[in-house]
């Protein structure tokens, strides 16, 4: 077996499928437009998605010609509830996008359910919840295709990956077709890579962490480092030349490595979210209702607060690595969003819930400085 088999067949013993499902990719994103692309979604077809999201995911829709068409999320699931994903569906819906929020699932059988009976393709983006379960079965493994990231915050990571499990056996052959014409990497890019996996793992220690993160930001930014994001991706809706790639060595061999350790990691962010939670509701805080913790692979832990800004410096005083994801309905673009075809003002609780969320690390060994800060800081809690 050569590193991509190794790494496809580590997967699939993972989650407890066939291999031959199983595809990896440069990013995620390129998963979803592959998925998208075999049920040929194209000009004229409207795939239904959250209104708060990361915009690379309505890009990968706009790139095929077809429209994003967005609903409104539940404030507590962070997710997009059947109720208002039905209200949506046209006889143009051909696809919806069911999204498990920093791990979060909500109302999946029942968005499958609805789907499937009017004849509607389903995707799940379990870019935050590989290893996640939702009523008892791993996230992912219900709709009809899945997609997985592994870039450098997500449940396990190889740098930037990304993953696509293939259910439906219709959309097989089309896949593997597809996968044919994928681009290799460039030997510059791959090198790149190479070298950001060997810094985080050696360099980037508690005191360095946010002088490397902005800096990794800025890099990435001009274009000097391989980015979560070209400029291209969130400045506009054109596709990138070199975005149809497929996953490197480097990221198999990283994956096939991390893998091995994934059981005790996911372990410690359930320990460590099921605290955070328990605080937060003797605190009287949001919090995650009991159903919404069995499903939870607490990639993160979602926080509201009175005034981010304020917030993420005390943290950052404290030494508290905390996440400023998802500032926008399509996160990280601020502003106008037409050109994704989203009009704010339509999705107010996405509004709400983006002007005021931060994420807790639960992937850290020792807990007592998080919880300390968060007593310290527990009245600009809401
Ligand atoms: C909700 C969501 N979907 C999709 C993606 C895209 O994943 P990738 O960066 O691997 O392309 C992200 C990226 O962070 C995301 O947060």
């Amino acid at each position: 077996m050569n590193k991509q088999e190794t790494y496809r067949s580590t997967i699939s013993d993972f989650l407890g499928v066939d291999q031959k499902n199983i595809h990896t990719y440069w990013k995620g994103r390129v998963a979803l437009y592959t998925a998208l692309k075999a049920m040929n979604i194209g000009k004229g077809d409207e795939v239904i998605l959250p209104a708060f999201t990361c915009v690379v995911v309505p890009n990968a829709i706009i790139y095929l010609g077809a429209t994003p068409i967005y609903v409104d999320i539940d404030k507590n699931s962070l997710c997009a509830p059947v109720k208002n994903i039905e209200d949506k569906i046209s006889p143009k819906t051909k696809c919806i996008l069911i999204q498990n929020m920093l791990g979060l699932s909500f109302e999946v059988d029942e968005i499958i359910a609805l789907a499937s009976s009017r004849g509607i393709y389903t995707i799940e983006d379990c870019t935050h919840g590989f290893g996640g379960t939702y009523n008892g079965v791993y996230n992912g493994l219900k709709t009809d295709c899945s997609f997985y990231s592994t870039q450098w915050n997500k449940p396990f990571s190889t740098g930037i990956g990304g993953i696509l499990y293939v259910q439906n056996k219709e959309l097989r052959s089309g896949i593997e077709e597809l996968n044919k014409t994928l681009k290799n990497p460039s030997f510059k890019n791959v090198m790149i890579l190479r070298f950001l996996i060997f810094a985080k793992t050696y360099i980037l220690k508690n005191w360095s962490y946010w002088f490397l993160l902005r800096l990794y930001r800025k890099l990435s930014s001009l274009g000097l480092v391989v980015g979560s994001s070209s400029k291209d991706e969130i400045e506009g809706v054109k596709k990138p030349n070199d975005y149809f790639m497929g996953a490197s060595n480097v990221q198999a061999f990283t994956g096939i490595k991390v893998l091995k350790k994934f059981n005790k990691v996911i372990e410690m962010r359930k320990e460590n979210g099921i605290k955070i939670n328990e605080w937060m509701q003797s605190h009287n805080k949001c919090h995650l209702s009991k159903d919404l913790i069995i499903n939870h692979s607490f990639l993160k832990f979602p926080v509201l607060v009175k005034n981010r800004e304020s917030f993420l410096l005390a943290a950052e005083k404290f030494k508290i690595p905390m996440g400023d994801w998802f500032i926008s309905h399509l996160h990280p673009v601020q502003g106008d969003l037409s050109q994704w075809k989203l009009n704010v003002s339509e999705f107010p609780i996405a509004q709400e819930v983006s002007e005021q969320i931060v994420n807790l690390p639960t992937d850290i060994n020792h807990m007592d400085s998080l919880m300390r800060f968060l007593e310290k800081h527990k009245n600009e809690l809401l």
